[in-house]
C-alpha cells in the first residue's frame, strides 16, 4: 500500500542537523536549528528549570492523565505573561486557552478551529515566514496565501507593500503575525507600525493570528508583547500561539498555548469547548512534564526572577554576537553592509545571500545554514566567528 507514496526531501531546517552530524569536519559550524547555544555550543537547561525540576520531582505524587486543556496555573501563568496580570481582558473571562505539545501543537490546534469556523478560510502569512508554517497550517485544510514582508535587496521590511495587501484581504480572512522576533528574517515591525497594522485590523475586519515563539529574546519579555496586547486594545478578536521552547530552553519538553481571545465570556466558553474537543481528537491531552516546570517558575517568585535574568542573558548575548559577526564581516574585507544584522532582534538573521552561495559555504566551507540565508545568530561564538566571516567573505 505504501509504495503509492513518493519519498519525501529532507526537512528544510531539520534536515540540516543530520547533515551536519554526519561532516567530519571538526571545524563545522552550525547556524541551521534555532536552538540557543552557549560559548561551547551546548543548549543548556536553564538553572530555573533546573530548580524546577527538583520542585516538580519532590511534590509529584501521581502520573495519572492531565486534562485536554493541560494545566491550569501553566495557562494562567502564560496568559498573564502574554497580556499582562492586569489584563482587562483577562479579567473579563474573555480567553480561552489550551497547553498544547510546543507553539507547533498550538498552531496546529488554531487552525483546526479555523477550519471549524469555515474550511475555505484564508490565511495570510509573511514572505518569508517560518518554513513550517505551511505544513501546520495548510496540512489542516487552511488556504495559505503570501503578504509582502522583507525586501532581501535592502534588507528591510516592505512596510507599504505589506500594509497595501493587507488592507485588500477579506474580513473573514486570517493574517498570521510574528509576534517578536520575525523567523527567519529577525526584522520586525517598530512600534509605529504595529500601531498603523492594529489599526488596519480594526478597519478591514481580518482576523490577527500572533505567533509568538521568542518572548524576550527580542526586547524584553513585557516589551515584546508589545503588538500582541496593542492589536487587542484595536479588535475584540485575536488568537495566539505561544512556545515556550525558546525562552525556557524546554525544546523537547514541547511545552506551548493556544490562545483565543474573544468578544465576550459566553463565545470564550463556545471555543474553550471546541479547542478542547479538538485537542482530544488530535492527541487526548498534552504531555504534563514541561507545561508543570512552567507553571513552578512563573508562579513562585525567586524561580520567576532567576528565569527572567536568565532570558535576559540570552537576548543580550544574542545582542553581542550579532555585532561581533558584523565586526569580524567588515574586518574580512566584504563589500556588502551587513549592518543591518545588528538592527535585527532575536535568534535569526537573513544575510541576504543567494542559495548558491549558502550551497557552497555548506560544501566548501562545512558552514551550515538554512537555504534562504537564515543563520541562528546563536550558534556564534568567539572561536567561529572569525572562521564564518573569513569563510562567508571568500564565497561572496
Ligand atoms: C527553527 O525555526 O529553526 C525552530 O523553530 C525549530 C523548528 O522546528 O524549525
Amino acid at each position: 500500500m505504501f509504495e503509492t507514496l513518493t519519498a519525501l526531501p529532507p526537512d528544510s531546517i531539520l534536515g540540516l542537523s543530520a547533515a551536519f552530524k554526519l561532516d567530519p569536519n571538526p571545524k563545522k559550524i552550525d547556524l541551521g536549528v534555532g536552538v540557543y547555544k552557549d560559548e561551547q555550543g551546548n543548549t543548556p537547561i536553564l538553572d530555573s528549570v533546573a530548580k524546577a525540576q527538583q520542585l516538580l520531582l519532590a511534590s509529584e505524587t501521581s502520573k495519572v492523565y492531565i486534562t485536554p486543556q493541560g494545566n491550569q496555573g501553566f495557562i494562567n501563568g502564560m496568559l498573564s505573561l502574554l497580556l499582562g496580570e492586569d489584563s482587562l481582558i483577562l479579567n473579563n473571562s474573555r480567553v480561552a486557552a489550551v497547553q498544547a505539545p510546543g507553539g507547533c501543537g498550538a498552531l496546529r490546534i488554531l487552525a483546526e478551529l479555523l477550519m471549524r469556523i469555515d474550511e475555505n478560510t484564508t490565511v495570510w502569512v509573511s514572505d518569508p515566514t517560518w518554513a513550517n508554517h505551511m505544513p501546520l497550517l495548510g496540512d489542516a485544510g487552511l488556504t495559505l496565501k503570501t503578504y509582502p514582508y522583507f525586501d532581501k535587496q535592502s534588507a528591510s521590511i516592505k512596510f507599504d507593500e505589506m500594509m497595501d495587501c493587507l488592507s485588500k484581504v477579506g474580513p473573514k480572512d486570517v493574517v498570521l503575525l510574528h509576534g517578536c522576533c520575525h523567523n527567519p528574517t529577525g526584522a520586525d515591525l517598530s512600534k509605529e507600525q504595529w500601531q498603523e497594522l492594529a489599526i488596519l485590523a480594526a478597519r478591514v475586519g481580518f482576523l490577527p493570528f500572533v505567533d509568538t515563539a521568542y518572548q524576550g529574546f527580542g526586547e524584553g519579555i513585557e516589551q515584546d508583547t508589545y503588538g500582541l496586547r496593542l492589536l487587542t486594545e484595536h479588535v475584540d478578536e485575536v488568537i495566539v500561539a505561544a512556545s515556550c521552547s525558546k525562552n525556557f530552553g524546554l525544546y523537547r519538553e514541547r511545552v506551548g498555548l493556544a490562545a483565543i481571545i474573544c468578544k465576550d465570556e459566553k463565545t470564550k466558553d463556545i471555543a474553550q469547548s471546541q479547542i478542547q474537543r479538538i485537542a482530544r481528537g488530535i492527541y487526548s491531552m498534552p504531555p504534563s512534564y514541561g507545561g508543570a516546570l512552567v507553571d513552578i517558575i512563573l508562579n513562585n517568585k525567586d524561580l520567576y526572577d532567576l528565569w527572567t535574568k536568565e532570558v535576559d542573558a540570552m537576548r543580550n548575548r544574542m545582542t553581542l554576537l550579532r555585532e561581533m559577526l558584523v565586526t569580524n564581516l567588515n574586518n574580512q574585507g566584504v563589500d556588502k553592509d551587513f549592518s543591518f544584522i545588528n538592527a535585527q532582534k532575536g535568534m535569526f538573521s537573513f544575510l541576504c545571500i543567494p542559495p548558491e552561495q549558502v550551497q557552497i559555504l555548506r560544501k566548501d566551507h562545512s558552514v551550515y545554514f538554512v537555504d534562504s540565508s537564515r543563520v541562528n545568530i546563536a550558534g556564534i561564538n568567539h572561536s567561529n566567528v572569525e572562521a564564518l566571516a573569513k569563510a562567508i567573505a571568500q564565497t561572496m
